[in-house]
């Protein structure tokens, strides 16, 4: 007997607690945890500061609309962007942060066309499942919103479908549900220069690789571009529901008053965790030591040698391991879970890992090793 759709392939258990990435299920079970939610908890659960947060705003006052002025947003923007030149707009997901962005991108350039990637995963909702490059997303919600077109991913010839009619360019810097595949940074660099030719903005989606999941606050500090615009959610809540899109302050004009809004979006709990989030991951040495997380991780995975993989590839804290089927990815991911290891899945048949990125060299090393025993020929 269920009260719910059955739009979920849910486990027949439930995780009821968690401390960092260890978590209990309710029977008494216990887990690593290398989802992190699907790269949201990026701090760990149970994180004390953002706790705090939570519980300091909820004593004081919980909401209310974008009618008044709200300096949380403020604090929470300048401190994921400083002078970086970007106007910030709060929503409650990644979905919501892509329709504002493709949305924005359409009416300051008052074009329609938007470029994404096969293979792309950008939100459920019409405009963000549209820019999603899947057929398989799409199957059953035709007509789509008109005007998306779609180039290969790390492919030149797919700069040729950016033209003079095109609003934006969409694009994850790494594929993550796509399955953990990274852009190339010569490919990004061109598809740059050609929204520059165009006109085109472009927008990267680090919904995923944000907050600190590659080992920069952004990814895209990592591929010397700088987008017009960028969005985020999952890890700047750490479980708290909430997106942002950023633009450049060149396209303010275009999200005037009534031109765009949210009942939620900047509410004052969502604003009080994701400064807590923010502060925490731009203290001194926080990213020296993902860095130093990320390099133990990838030595580690090198060390794997496996029949089952066909490749291994990530940054930061966000890996994909690729192995030779989808039923062998279940048989493997099956067996980690009955171990104690919670993982993800990415594209048909790749292993994905996303711990947290305070995760402690033991319980990196730990999980580590089941993969590696599972994984043994
Ligand atoms: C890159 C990317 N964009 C957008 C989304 C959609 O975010 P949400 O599920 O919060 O709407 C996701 C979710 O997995 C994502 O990975």
């Amino acid at each position: 007997m269920t009260y719910l759709f059955q739009n979920y392939a849910r486990k027949d258990f439930e995780i009821v607690s968690g401390q960092g990435v260890q978590v209990q299920d309710n029977f008494g079970k216990n887990y690593l945890d290398f989802t992190s939610g699907i790269g949201v908890v990026n701090l760990g659960h149970h994180h004390k500061a953002v706790e705090q947060a939570l519980q300091d705003q909820a004593r004081q006052i919980w909401h209310m609309p974008n009618l008044y002025e709200n300096h949380l947003q403020e604090q929470v923007a300048q401190a994921l962007v400083g002078d970086l030149g970007y106007l910030g707009f709060f929503c409650n997901s990644g979905a919501e942060a892509n329709e504002a962005a493709i949305k924005l991108a359409r009416k300051a350039t008052g074009k329609s066309k938007v470029v994404s990637f096969i293979n792309s995963f950008h939100g459920r909702t019409y405009g963000a499942m549209t820019a999603t490059g899947q057929a398989a997303i799409h199957a059953g919600f035709i007509p789509l919103v008109p005007d998306f077109h779609y180039g290969d991913y790390n492919d030149f010839t797919s700069l040729e479908l950016v033209d003079d009619k095109t609003a934006c360019v969409m694009l994850e810097l790494i594929q993550g549900e796509g399955g953990v595949l990274l852009a190339d940074n010569t490919w990004v660099q061109a598809l740059a220069q050609r929204c520059l030719e165009t006109g085109a903005l472009l927008v990267i989606d680090e919904v995923q690789t944000g907050m600190g999941r590659t080992g920069s606050l952004f990814a895209f500090q990592q591929f010397a571009i700088e987008p017009d615009i960028f969005t985020l959610a999952k890890g700047l809540g750490n479980g708290f529901p909430v997106g942002a899109m950023f633009g450049k302050k060149e396209l303010g004009a275009a999200f005037g008053p009534g031109s765009h809004g949210t009942t939620f979006g900047g509410n004052k709990l969502a604003m009080a965790v994701a400064l807590a989030v923010t502060e925490t991951m731009e203290a001194p040495g926080f990213f020296e030591e993902v860095q130093e997380t990320s390099r133990l991780m990838e030595k580690k995975l090198d060390a794997i040698s496996s029949g089952k993989i066909q490749e291994i590839r990530g940054l930061g804290l966000m890996w994909g391991i690729e192995l030779t089927s989808a039923e062998v990815l279940h048989e493997t991911m099956k067996a980690l879970e009955d171990q104690g290891l919670l993982t993800l899945r990415a594209g048909e048949r790749v292993l994905r890992l996303l711990p947290a990125l305070t995760i402690t060299q033991e319980e990196m090393i730990t999980g580590l090793e089941m993969i590696k025993g599972i994984l043994a020929d």
